[in-house]
């Protein structure tokens, strides 16, 4: 919930345990536990604050990229909210949120190269507005998140593995093993991590890493964060080059919670004489509340949508197609 740009009150329900149990998000069970979470965690979000449900004035909803399933949960209940109150409904590109949630916590200014860096996408934007992106690059494959999550997989650690890698690279600081950093050999924005997380679970079979613990599995992880830190930066710095005009980074996504790959993109942008800001970690994941500080920064600027707002799964172009709302004040 979100005030003046301000953060209210926030409220979250993790699956992350229930999908553990399979490795992987299984779709169905996502929207399952939505529909499960998302009455409750409204009044939990209304008790916090302190607020009538009336006392809203418009509601923002993820309409996508993700889980169709989980999307048209999410909207099905705000659309009832935008009716039932008669407030407008602000439909919010999530990753456009990703990069937007650090406006909670630091003045934005624009415009900016955005990265945003999950378990489902891995997106370079030049951000020339809250409203205005244009994507640069993209993953061909995989997200950076996933070769976290695989090869976690294949190391016998619990889903989702990003975390725990980072926590093992961190303690660690020689480093042996060398895992390629791939496609950089093109002049594009893209990324393509099938080849690395391919490469690193063959390895990690190659040295009977599942289950095991000490040095040669820190140094193994130590080189799969540089690997994919690498990576990233290598491309966020083509993609400055080309922007010679962008002075912030605004990192986003779960990813962004790595270690290294802070490091090495704060540390380029430093020596540019430019600045690299990052949510703090509770915002980096997944989360309503820069679903809501995106949809006032549209609802700010006029922007809107009615009933027919359609949520759009991943893969699918999302469409501009806002309505002009009554400016806010
Ligand atoms: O943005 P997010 O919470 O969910 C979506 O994918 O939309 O990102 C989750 C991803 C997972 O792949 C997880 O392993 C990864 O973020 N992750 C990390 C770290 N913390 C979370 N990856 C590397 N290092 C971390 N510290
Ligand atoms: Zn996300």
């Amino acid at each position: 919930m979100v005030e003046n740009g301000r953060l209210l009150a926030a409220t979250l329900a993790s699956q992350a345990n229930l999908h553990a149990i399979f490795g992987g998000v299984v779709p169905e069970l996502a929207s399952r536990e939505h529909l499960r979470f998302i009455g409750p965690l409204f009044d939990e979000l209304l008790a916090k604050s302190g607020l009538k449900a009336a006392a809203l004035d418009s509601i923002a909803v993820a309409r996508g990229p993700g889980l169709l399933g989980s999307l048209l949960t999410g909207m099905a209940f705000a659309k009832g909210l935008a009716l039932a109150l008669g407030i407008p409904l602000i439909g919010v590109n999530h990753l456009h949120a990703h990069l937007l949630a650090c406006g909670l916590e630091h003045e934005l200014a624009f415009p900016a190269l955005g990265l945003i860096v999950s378990g489902g996408h891995t997106e370079i934007y030049r951000m020339e507005s809250p409203v205005d992106f244009v994507r640069l690059g993209r993953t061909l494959d995989d997200a950076a998140g996933e070769v976290f999550d695989k090869v976690g997989h294949a190391l016998g650690l619990a889903y989702p593995a990003g975390r725990a890698i980072d926590e093992l690279a961190q303690a660690e600081s020689s480093q042996t093993e060398k895992f390629p950093r791939p496609y950089l050999g093109n002049d594009n924005l893209d990324f393509s991590f099938s080849g690395l997380k391919t490469a690193a679970v063959n390895r990690a079979g190659v040295l009977g890493l599942h289950g095991q613990s000490g040095h040669m599995l820190a140094m193994f992880c130590r080189a799969l964060n540089e690997a994919v830190a690498d990576t990233l930066a290598i491309k966020a710095e083509r993609a400055l080059a080309a922007n010679p005009d962008l002075k912030t980074l605004y990192l986003a996504g779960g990813v962004a919670a790595n270690s290294m790959v802070r490091e090495k993109l704060a540390a380029f942008m430093a020596r540019r004489g430019g600045k690299m800001l990052v949510p703090t970690k509770a915002l980096c994941s997944d989360n309503a509340a820069m679903i809501a500080y995106a949809g006032w920064l549209l609802a700010k600027a006029g922007y809107g949508h009615d009933l027919t707002l359609e949520a759009i799964p991943r893969g699918r172009k999302i469409p501009d197609d806002y309505i002009q709302l009554q400016k806010q004040s």
